[in-house]
């Protein structure tokens, strides 16, 4: 017999439904966890040998999962699987830059980690990931426990009836290939980290507990603070209380038999804005669980083409970030750290926005901006060339779009949902993102939906966008290149920009190339002095452009991507940034700097 990876692994497949994971329970800050982050086995499975039963020959119905020590009848699907050998690896943390000759891997990885746990009686138990990308299949003592399609939003499975008294075996499979029918699909300007890029965590909670709840003030309301809370579990009849003690709020309602408790409270809280990002202590209890958040409470909204926070006209001083640490490995961002490193250099631009592209960051990203009074454009990886016309693929997109809502619907700085950035206009595409849109405001009434559309040219010079998601997105926002893709820096000068609808505009991406350290004539493209130039020029347009609200340059860092392959100039790195992947502030950074000073 050939030698075969050392992979012992009975797949069967229980069912493979397109997710099956369990409802998102949020604010896991604020509950009864244990953190399973460490250094976790790891195998690399190039040739999905651990996967072929699971996809070629599913095993009879019910046959059990990641078994450590199972055969199958057919010795040929036997190889030996010996975790015991593995070398380990640091989760979270994507695998590129971990391991060299991960570097370009893109694949199966399989993973494990042993940990002890007593269960206590009547508590349940739940397996919660930060994210994991792309896809991901979780066993635990040899039981599959579910699958998840998505690479930038958290996901649960619950394990109370597998867990173990003792020592527990938990295999996670990562697979981070593209596909044609993805979310995003084979073609994005980022760098494809894998692995377990998140914080894992064994979540305990009563029988019956406050999965989620809602609490922000009524769309264009200062004084009424609205939400729900949501219980799961066998006893969904309760008495649910908010509690906001600097507001003197104690508010009791029961939940009706779906286990749904919705609140109206009077009340005029100082609102949350950056200048003071005031945050409450909130508690929500039910007669069987309690869980504790922080929120802040303001309005955001449009009339005509102003933007107004809190009823106060608001300019949205951004930039915008990939998730990607600044200095060291530079792989994925997680940790408070990474996100404070990013986000104190936006701080140090007078930023008071950022766009978080093009995928929900980590929920340490959210929580850190909104302490430090930044507010956030959240967007979904509805990127370039999607399968628009794919059911399977909407369904995965919808499922993204409600769990980067659910996990961020309760932070203030959160004011746009985006739904796509720059997709080739058509039916398929319309009704895609329409439906998106749509989804949007239903979960969440209270902030503002859009999405990166793209500038047309026509005669002399004349720009604009023209997108029939003007006329159902709340802004005009679009990423243009003029100066770098289109035309030189001067051409900046000879534009006129206008627009059919009357709304408030985002200009969510702009920017050019350069490498830190390069210097010379400010035509010479790829130097400091070329993108300084060219920021200045743009700032210069974007001063005559009719409703600016806001803008969000592209970007605050080089960043790794497939397509920037230059040789000494880009060296796997897009050079948009306005620092280089090492945190050094190129010449464009002060142009920013100061234009938002004068804000
Ligand atoms: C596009 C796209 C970005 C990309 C940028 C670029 O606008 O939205 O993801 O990185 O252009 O070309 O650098």
């Amino acid at each position: 017999m050939k030698r075969i990876l050392p992979l012992l692994l009975l797949l069967s497949v229980v069912s493979v439904s397109a997710q099956s994971t369990y409802p998102q329970i949020t604010n896991i800050p604020g509950r009864n966890t244990v953190c399973l982050d460490g250094n976790w086995k790891y195998i690399v499975d190039l040739y999905k040998t651990g996967n072929q039963d699971y996809r070629a020959n599913p095993l009879p119905e019910g046959q059990s999962f990641f078994a450590d020590r199972s055969f199958y009848a057919d010795q040929r699907r036997l190889v030996e699987y010996d975790f015991g050998a593995a070398k380990e690896i640091a989760v979270p943390g994507d695998w590129n830059t971990q391991r060299p000759e991960l570097y370009y891997y893109e694949g199966t990885v399989w993973y494990r980690t042993m940990f002890y746990h007593m269960s206590k009686p009547g508590k349940r138990y739940f397996l919660y990931f930060g994210a994991a990308n792309y896809e991901t299949v979780a066993g635990l003592n040899g039981h599959r426990v579910g699958r998840h399609e998505g690479g930038f939003t958290p996901f649960n499975f619950e394990v109370t009836d597998w867990l173990l008294e003792g020592d527990n075996s938990l295999v996670v499979n990562v697979d981070n290939t593209r596909r044609m029918d993805g979310v995003p699909t084979v073609n994005s300007d980022w760098w494809n980290y894998g692995g377990i890029t998140r914080s894992v965590y064994l979540v305990e909670t009563p029988s019956t507990f406050i999965r989620d709840y809602f609490l922000q003030l009524r769309k264009g309301s200062q004084d009424v603070i609205e939400g729900w809370a949501q219980l799961d579990g066998p006893a969904l009849r309760q008495r649910v209380t908010v509690s906001i003690p600097e507001l003197g709020i104690s508010t009791t309602v029961t939940s009706d038999d779906s286990g749904l408790a919705r609140f109206s409270i009077p009340s005029k809280p100082v609102l949350w804005c950056p200048d003071n990002p005031k945050l409450y202590d909130v508690k929500v209890y039910s007669e069987t669980d309690s869980v504790s958040d922080h929120i802040g409470f303001r309005t955001i909204e449009t009339r005509g083409d102003r933007l107004l926070l809190n009823g106060q006209e608001v300019f949205c001083k951004g930039i915008s970030i990939h998730e990607e640490m600044i200095g060291g490995a530079g792989g994925r961002a997680f940790s408070e750290a990474h996100a404070r490193a990013l986000l104190s250099e936006a701080k140090a631009m007078n930023c008071n926005f950022v766009r978080l592209a093009h995928y929900p960051h980590s929920e340490n990203m959210v929580r850190m901006a909104e302490e430090m009074g930044i507010m956030v454009w959240s967007e979904i990886p509805v990127y370039w060339t999607i399968a628009f016309d794919n059911p399977e693929t909407y369904a995965n997109a919808e499922r993204q779009l409600v769990d980067n809502i659910a996990r961020d619907h309760n932070r203030a700085n959160v004011i746009i949902w985006s739904v796509a950035n720059e997709t080739p206009l058509g039916d398929s595409r319309l009704e895609f993102l329409s439906k998106l849109i749509a989804k949007a405001r239903e979960l969440d009434p209270t902030r503002l939906v859009s999405a990166a559309m793209e500038k047309i040219e026509y005669e002399g010079r004349m720009m604009t966008v023209s997108d029939p998601l003007l006329d159902i997105a709340d802004l005009i926002s679009f990423n243009q290149y003029v100066g770098w893709y289109d035309g030189t820096p001067e051409k900046c000068d000879e534009v006129t920009w206008t627009f059919s609808v009357k709304k408030p505009v985002i200009v969510t991406e702009f920017g050019g190339g350069a490498v830190y350290g390069r210097h010379g004539e400010k035509d010479m493209r790829f130097t400091e002095e070329n993108q300084e130039y060219l920021y200045q020029k743009n700032i210069d347009m974007l001063s005559r452009m009719p409703g600016l609200a806001g803008a969000s340059p592209w970007i605050l860092k080089d960043f790794r991507s497939p397509k920037r392959m230059l040789d000494g100039i880009q060296d796997d790195y897009n050079r948009k940034g306005l620092l280089s992947e090492k945190g050094e502030r190129k010449k464009a950074f002060y142009v920013m700097q100061s234009w938002y000073g004068t804000k």
